[in-house]
Order: C-alpha cells, then structure tokens, then sequence
C-alpha cells in the first residue's frame, strides 16, 4: 500500500515534468517558426483592445467579411498579398477616413508598397467603409498609432 503511493507520487512527477517540457518545446518551435514571434503571414504585430464599440464591432465583421482576405485579420497585413493597416503610414491625419472609402470604391494603385495594386472592393457601401474604418481607428489607437 504505501509503496504503490510512492509509485504513483513518482509517475504522476514524471507526466508533470513531461507535460511541462513538452509545451515548452511547443512554444519554441512556433517562435521559430515565424522568425519574429509574429502570427504566421503577420506583418504586423497588433494589440487587440479589450473591448469594442457596436459601431467598430459591425465594421469588424464587415473587415473580416471583404478586407481580411488581404490586409490580414486584426489589419496586421499579411505576407504578399497586402499591408498591415495597423501602421504608422495609414495613421488618421495621413490616410483620413475617406481615403479608406475612396479605396474601397476605386481601388489603389500601388504607391506605399511592393504589393501590387488594390483592386475596388464590390458589394461595399460607403456606410460599410466607415464602419471598417472606426474599427481600424480602434486597432490603431491600441497600438500607439493616432
Ligand atoms: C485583393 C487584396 C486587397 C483587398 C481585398 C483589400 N485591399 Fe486594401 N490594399 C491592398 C494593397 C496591395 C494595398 C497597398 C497599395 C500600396 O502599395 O500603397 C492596399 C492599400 C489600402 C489602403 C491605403 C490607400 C492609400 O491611399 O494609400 C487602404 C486605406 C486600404 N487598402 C483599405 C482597404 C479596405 C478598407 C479594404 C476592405 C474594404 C481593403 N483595403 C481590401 C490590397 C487589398
């Protein structure tokens, strides 16, 4: 009886240092992977705030809906295909809110960037844009950009 308590104080030892080392290694290996530390295709690395507004929590589901494809979720860009919005260069009195719907509705020729063009984004009303932008605002001024 009082060895089989030994035994099993001893195996249940070995599994918690097995787990530890084991997730450990995990968290490495992620780190590596992405060079920086960032989310795999990242640009960016985004703060996300606590809490949302109604109007940025609409204009999220909308960014997810048309512009995460390319500028990445939580706008932190994503490798090749488009830039982080959460940046220095689309801070509010550089790109003001209607350079985000004038992009939305003509596109954007590649100036800031070696990404390519921005293609107009269909089905997206200038109410929508805005609502994109109060949430990207949102993001941006989490992250020191405002
Ligand atoms: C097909 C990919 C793609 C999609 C979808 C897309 N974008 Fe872009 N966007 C780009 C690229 C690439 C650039 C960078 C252009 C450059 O080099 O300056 C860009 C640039 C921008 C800019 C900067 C405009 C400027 O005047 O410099 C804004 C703002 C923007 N995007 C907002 C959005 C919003 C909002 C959506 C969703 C409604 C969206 N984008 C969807 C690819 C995309």
């Amino acid at each position: 009886m009082k060895w089989g308590a030994i035994f099993f104080a001893v195996v249940a030892l070995a599994a918690g240092i097995w787990y530890i080392t084991q997730t450990d290694s995990k968290d490495v290996g992620k780190k590596s992977q992405s060079g920086v530390g960032l989310p795999d295709g990242a640009i960016a690395a985004v703060k996300v705030p606590a809490s949302f507004t109604v109007q940025e929590q609409i204009g999220l589901r909308a960014y997810d809906a048309v512009c995460a494809d390319c500028h990445g979720v939580n706008a932190q860009g994503k490798e090749g295909l488009a830039p982080p919005l959460v940046h220095k260069i689309y801070e509010p009195n550089h790109h003001g809110d209607m350079a985000f719907v004038i992009a939305a509705q003509n596109g954007v020729r590649a100036h800031h960037w070696k990404f390519g063009n921005m293609p107009a984004v269909k089905g997206v009303t200038q109410a929508d844009v805005l609502n994109i932008v109060a949430y990207v605002r949102a993001l941006q001024r989490e992250n020191g950009i405002n």
